[in-house]
């Protein structure tokens, strides 16, 4: 097969945001699509490691925060490449409150998500949810994930659904 076929489909950029019981945490995904409009309803692909993962199995409630070309790209590094275990993520990351979560004060939009079923593959859960709530926030462009590669140069770490190793 030629791995490389995958590239070619299309993503946007987004964090997840979730609570662990005390704090804020969450992490950089691109595995979202809609599933349907009646009720809205979206899908979530996430890496059993994550700690994201298992804040999401005691908390049925995430945002999502959707990255524009005009949000900061430190924010993908920040909630894309370290772990919400030992590190709290929104430190140094501005965010405003909507619905009781954090979402990116430079996002151009965000849901509010109830999970409602997931199902398991071997190294990733796929989280069913409905949106309760989302806005736009801005005007600009949202991020693609080809746009993520080829225009800031980023990577796919491992635990990235696309990730393919050298
Ligand atoms: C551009 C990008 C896309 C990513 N997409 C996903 C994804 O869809 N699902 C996933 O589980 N991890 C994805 N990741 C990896 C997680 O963000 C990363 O493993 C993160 O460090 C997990 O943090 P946590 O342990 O605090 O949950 C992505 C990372 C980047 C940079």
């Amino acid at each position: 097969m030629n791995n490389n076929v995958f590239k070619n489909l299309s993503y946007g950029v987004y964090i997840i945001s979730c609570k662990d019981g005390e704090r804020y945490t969450g992490c950089t995904v691109n595995s979202i699509m809609q599933i349907t409009s009646e009720p809205p309803t979206i899908a979530l692909s996430v890496n059993h490691n994550n700690y994201t993962h298992t804040c999401l199995d005691i908390n049925n409630k995430f945002a999502v925060s959707i990255l524009s070309e005009d949000s900061n790209p430190l924010s993908i590094g920040t909630f894309g490449f370290r772990s919400g275990r030992d590190f709290n993520k929104f430190d140094s990351i501005p965010y405003n409150i909507v619905n009781e979560l954090p979402i990116i004060k430079d996002a151009c939009g965000y849901l509010i998500c109830e999970i409602k079923g997931k199902f398991e593959t071997s190294t990733h859960t796929v989280y069913i949810a409905d949106v309760i709530d989302g806005d736009i926030l801005n005007q600009s462009t949202p991020m693609t994930y080809s746009y993520y590669h080829n225009v800031i140069k980023g990577k796919s770490p491992k635990n990235a659904p696309t990730y393919v190793a050298d």
